[in-house]
């Protein structure tokens, strides 16, 4: 396996995989770690380059997390570049100032006027619009340094020689319109080679679990299936290696949207997955999850179910190993990954398994295992999935104890909107549509009757990552449509739309 090029100083920010990612794309790879652990690969390694993430933290923080004490700084070894809170952390360590103004907050898109002579910036436009996302700024550069770029204040700084470099922006958010290509310039001052590709990847997590499941004597493998893209791309990927040995199981919790069980038998057969159980256990997790409206204590109670599920699998089919399809995206929400701070637990992040616990897909994104599926050779149903949470329409039901009666009030609302959105063609606009019951009762009156009913609320929204989102807006037409057709319903007597980004709404509502 080729030497990691970029190594990535993690320190916490919501983006810094998708720097790792976006770097991937570009055909490079990199590891990302947090600064203590960047101390022992830089001991061990010299890589091409070095970034330094952004981070929730102030560099007056008292614990502010600092810079590697080994990372060379005299730009002789690698270039380094410093995004946000890694370029306020490079000047205040050499010697700069950085400010803590308590008004000039910069969040969300901005302008900046950038140096495009500067080999960070060649190629880019002059005046482009970056992602900024920061309460502290640098007022004064280290000696040594001059900027590069402008907005309210210093944008971008760069040290003499080119080589130690600083953007207060972040240009790995598709909001920077031309991030990648601002990355790409440093992976050229760099100097670093291609060296990712989809084949590349799947040969190498196949060996990464082969040798795993291989010091265990005789011990199966428990795969969960969800039908969805990333467990249907483990199992197909792992299928030929592991053969036999490879239990895929499928829990039907109830929460399942209309077909869905079918559809995942379908993608199993496609993956070439010789061994499928499926476990019928909807009143064990409806009794569990109506015990509360909380959101992150229903998905704690379907984490509980779930488990316990697994766990009589393990033992049946005497497995050494359970295997998900976890992502970078779960890990990083999870707060598992880095610094991150806690969003909201998803439902297979951190449990405790009496077995190993294998996320090989753990640092891809979703556009990655896309990419893997088509490799494979999967049918377009599995790589263009539009993503579905595993808690499933337990968390749609908002506000009111999960009950029979309106997760298939859910179910049969999701259907509907569904239709409507294919039968409008306005499936490729759509990156995942959410439709929940909101447990709140208002007014309504239907036919000469005032009713006291429940709303439910449609949100559709694009994105590339799911880290950042933007709600999309139906067309008029398509609006009165789905009001139309959900109001059919004697209990519903509002629907409403929810177009708001993310930040700061997630995809979800709990
Ligand atoms: P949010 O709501 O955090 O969701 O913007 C981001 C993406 O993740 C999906 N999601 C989950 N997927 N287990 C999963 O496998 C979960 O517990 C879970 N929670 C959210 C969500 O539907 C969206 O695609």
């Amino acid at each position: 396996m080729n030497e990691i090029q970029i190594l990535i100083v993690d320190y916490g920010s919501q983006y810094t995989l998708v720097i790792g990612r976006t770097l991937r794309e570009l055909g490079v790879r990199s590891a990302i770690l947090p600064p203590e652990k960047a101390i022992y690969f830089l001991s061990q390694n010299t890589p091409k380059g070095v970034i330094l993430s952004g981070s929730h933290h102030s560099v007056h923080d008292v614990n502010a997390p600092q810079l590697p004490e080994n990372l060379d700084l005299s730009g002789v070894k690698y270039p380094v570049l410093g995004i946000c809170y890694g370029m306020q952390l490079l000047s205040h360590t050499l010697g700069g100032v950085v400010d803590r103004p308590l008004l000039h907050r910069e969040y969300g898109p901005a302008m900046v006027s950038l140096d495009v002579n500067h080999p960070l910036f060649l190629g880019v436009e002059q005046q482009t619009q970056v992602w900024a996302s920061h309460g502290d700024t640098v007022k004064e550069l280290p000696k040594g340094f001059h900027s590069i770029g402008t907005t309210k204040g210093y944008a971008a700084m760069t040290d003499a020689e080119n080589r130690i470099l600083g953007i207060q922006f972040h240009p790995e958010v598709v909001d920077t319109k031309e991030g990648k290509k601002i990355l790409q310039n440093f992976l050229n001052i760099c100097e670093t080679k291609i060296d990712w590709n989809p084949t590349n990847i799947i040969k190498e997590i196949q060996k990464e679990v082969l040798d795993v499941v291989n010091t265990s004597l005789g011990k199966n493998v428990i795969l969960g299936l969800s039908g969805g893209v990333d467990s249907t791309t483990l199992a197909a990927l792992l299928a030929p290696v592991l053969g036999d040995k490879l239990v895929c199981v499928a829990i039907d919790t109830g929460g399942l949207r209309e077909g869905e069980l079918a559809e995942l038998k379908i993608n199993a057969k496609s993956a070439h997955v010789s061994n499928l159980v499926v476990i019928s256990a909807e009143d064990e997790f409806i009794k569990n999850i109506s015990t509360t409206t909380d959101a992150q204590e229903k998905r704690g109670k379907f984490r509980e179910v779930y488990s316990k599920i697994f766990e009589e699998q393990i033992l049946k089919h005497n497995a050494g190993f359970m295997i998900q399809g976890t992502l970078a995206t779960d890990i990083i929400e999870s707060g598992e990954a880095g610094k991150s701070a806690l969003i909201k637990t998803h439902h297979n992040v951190g449990l405790l398994w009496s077995v190993d616990d294998l996320h090989p897909f753990r640092n891809l994104f979703k556009y990655e295992v896309r990419e893997i599926a088509r490799t494979l050779n999967l049918p377009k149903e599995v790589y263009e999935r539009n993503p579905f949470p595993g808690p499933g329409l337990y968390l749609r039901v908002v506000g009111v104890p999960v009950s029979k009666d309106y997760i298939s009030l859910v179910r049969m609302a999701d259907n509907t909107v569904t239709e409507i959105v294919k039968k409008h063609n306005l499936e490729k606009e759509i990156s995942q549509l959410v439709v929940c019951l909101i447990g709140i009762q208002s007014v309504g009156v239907k036919g000469d009757e005032r009713v006291y009913g429940y709303s439910l609320l449609v949100r559709a929204v694009k994105t590339i990552d799911f880290m950042t989102a933007q709600g999309y807006y139906f067309p008029e037409n398509v609006v009165n449509e789905i009001t139309s057709a959900l109001t059919q319903h004697k209990e519903i007597v509002r629907v409403l739309f929810d177009m708001t980004p993310k930040p700061p709404a997630t995809t979800e509502f709990e």
